[in-house]
């Protein structure tokens, strides 16, 4: 449980990097809806991260809260060449990162009799951000 909540932790952490970076780099026609768009996202995914962290907290678990630590945990690629990505790139990038989380926090459902009831809530929560996020990725993709 301890490993999968980390995981958890270290894929949000990384995603909303890389929003923010999307953010920051984003350019061409409709470079004012991603920018905004993905502000909305990362602003998300850094109210989540806390969440997460926290609740790991309240069973005691020391937080592992460096970059290197959230790289050595996540299943996520890091993508540090936003300046050449077009933007439909990135959305592909982001969407497919947040189908991801999606897809592992579903997992984590199906192997989890030994959550508790908060924790549940959590992952439900979590993944319904990250579905909506994700349909909104993909629907800006026309
Ligand atoms: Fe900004």
């Amino acid at each position: 449980m301890k490993n999968s909540l980390l995981q958890l932790l270290a894929d949000t952490y990384v995603l909303s990097v890389k929003t923010q970076n999307f953010h920051w780099n984003v350019t061409g026609p409709q470079f004012y809806s991603y920018h905004k768009l993905f502000e909305d996202q990362y602003d998300q995914l850094t109210s989540g991260i806390d969440k997460i962290a926290e609740h790991i907290r309240s069973f005691q678990i020391i937080i592992p809260g460096s970059l290197a630590a959230f790289l050595k945990f996540t299943c996520l690629k890091e993508s540090d060449i936003s300046s050449l990505l077009k933007s439909d790139q990135m959305v592909k990038k982001l969407l497919s990162d947040h189908e991801l989380i999606s897809n592992n926090i579903t997992n984590l459902f199906n192997i989890g009799k030994e959550w508790d009831e908060v924790t549940l809530d959590l992952l439900t929560e979590r993944k319904s951000e990250h579905d909506q996020a994700a349909w909104m990725l993909r629907s800006s993709l026309g």
